[in-house]
C-alpha cells in the first residue's frame, strides 16, 4: 500500500521566557493510505504539537523543522494559501474539546456546511443536504432540528460527534484525531471509536489517532508509535503492543491500563515526573531518570535498535545480555539474536 503521510525528523521548538522548549525532537512517522496509526505517550510527550505542526496550526513562537510528506508534497514548506486549500478537505482533524474549537454564535448547521462552502464542494442546497445526512451519519436524531442549535445545547457526546462529521464531511484522505474521546464517558467512548472506524473504512482515508488509552490504540491501530520527551522510543505493531517484552516506558504505561474486568482500583503509575523539556534536553536517554533498568550506558542517548519488522526501540536494553557483567555494566559486543544497531 502506498505511503499517505511520512513524518521526517520533525522538531518543534517553542521560545518562552523560560527558556526554550523543546517539544518535539525528531519525530518520524509512516502512515500507509487507509491505514491508522496510534501515537500513545503521558501528557506532555508532544503529541499534540506534533499534529498542529502537521496541520499547520502552530503560533508564531513555534520554530519548526524537518518535513511533512503528504500526497507527494511537503507541508512544512507549502504557503499559508495552498495549506488552507488542503485542511478542512484533504486533510482535517478532530480535536480533544470540541467546545474550544466550534464558534458559539453559528448553529451546528452553518458550521458543518462550512467545509464543503468553503472548498467550493457543494451549492448552499446541497451542503445543507450533506450536513443534514452527516447529522445522521454521525448518530445525531432529529437531524433537522439539531441542525439550528448552538453548540451549548449540545452535550460532550454529541459535539463529539458533531465535530467528527465536521472532520469528514468534504472527504478527507487523512484524519487527525486529537484524543477524541478522552473527555467522554467510557461507553460515549466506544460508540464514538465504533463510529470513527466505520466511517474510515467507509472514507478509505488516513487517519493517526492520538490517545493515552493504549486499549485504544490496540484496538483501533495497525500500528503504535511511543512517545516520550517529544521523541518516540518505540514504534511496533499493535498485536505485539500487549505482549510488554518492550521499552520500559512502555511497560510503564501498559502497567497503567484500568482492568478490564470493570473493578475499580488505584491505577498504578510510573514513578518520577515527565522529562523537563524546557532548556537543554538531557544527553542521555530521557527516560533514565525514571527507568527502573538504567545503567551506566544510559548517560548516553540509546540508538534505535530494529526488534523486528516495523518494530523499533530507542533503548540499550536490547544490547543486554541476561547475564551482566558485575558491574552492571554491559557493552556493544552483547548484542543479542534480538538486536542489530540501524
Ligand atoms: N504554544 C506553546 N508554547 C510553549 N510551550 C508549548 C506550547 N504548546 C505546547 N507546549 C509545550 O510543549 C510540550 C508538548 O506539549 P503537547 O504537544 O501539548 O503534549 P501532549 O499533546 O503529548 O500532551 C509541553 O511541554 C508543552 O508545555
Ligand atoms: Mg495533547
Amino acid at each position: 500500500m502506498s505511503v499517505l503521510l511520512r513524518i521526517e525528523d520533525l522538531y518543534v521548538q517553542f521560545g518562552t521566557d523560560e527558556g526554550t522548549v523543546h517539544a518535539v525532537n525528531g519525530l518520524n512517522l509512516e502512515l500507509k493510505a487507509g491505514g491508522t496509526v496510534a501515537i500513545v505517550g503521558e501528557s506532555g510527550s508532544g503529541k499534540s504539537t506534533a499534529m498542529t505542526a502537521l496541520m499547520r496550526l502552530l503560533p508564531r513562537t513555534a520554530r519548526v523543522s524537518g518535513h511533512i510528506w503528504f500526497d507527494g508534497q511537503d507541508l512544512l514548506s507549502l504557503s499559508s494559501r495552498q495549506v488552507r486549500r488542503l485542511r478542512g478537505h484533504h486533510i482535517s482533524m478532530v480535536f480533544q474539546n470540541p467546545m474550544a474549537y466550534l464558534n458559539p454564535t453559528k448553529t451546528i448547521g452553518q458550521q458543518l456546511m462550512e467545509p464543503l462552502l468553503y472548498h467550493h464542494l457543494a451549492t448552499p442546497r446541497q451542503a445543507q443536504q450533506q450536513a443534514l445526512d452527516f447529522l445522521e451519519r454521525v448518530g445525531i436524531a432529529s437531524a433537522r432540528a439539531r441542525f439550528s442549535s448552538y453548540p451549548f445545547e449540545f452535550s460532550g457526546g454529541m459535539l463529539q460527534r458533531v465535530m467528527i462529521a465536521m472532520g469528514l464531511i468534504a472527504g478527507p484522505k487523512l484524519l487527525i484525531a486529537d484524543e477524541p474521546t478522552t473527555a467522554l464517558d467510557v461507553t460515549v467512548q466506544a460508540e464514538i471509536l465504533a463510529l470513527l472506524k466505520e466511517l474510515q473504512a467507509e472514507h478509505g482515508m488516513g487517519m493517526v489517532l492520538v490517545t493515552h488509552d493504549m486499549a485504544v490504540a490496540a484496538q483501533m491501530a495497525d500500528e503504535v508509535y511511543v512517545m516520550y520527551g517529544g521523541m518516540v522510543v518505540e514504534h511496533l505493531p499493535s498485536h505485539e503492543l500487549m505482549k510488554g517484552e518492550a521499552h520500559p516506558y512502555l511497560r510503564g504505561l501498559l502497567r497503567s491500563i484500568p482492568r478490564i474486568d470493570g473493578r475499580r482500583e488505584k491505577l498504578p503509575f510510573i514513578a518520577g515526573n515527565p522529562v523537563n523539556t524546557v532548556g537543554t534536553l538531557p544527553h542521555g536517554c530521557l527516560f533514565a531518570s525514571r527507568c527502573p533498568h538504567r545503567r551506566n550506558q544510559c548517560s548516553e542517548r540509546p540508538p534505535l535498535v530494529k526488534l523486528g519488522d516495523r518494530h523499533e526501540v530507542m533503548c540499550w536494553l536490547p544490547y543486554v545480555d541476561m547475564e551482566e557483567d558485575d558491574d552492571g555494566q554491559f557493552g556493544i559486543q552483547s548484542v543479542g539474536a534480538a538486536g542489530t544497531h540501524l
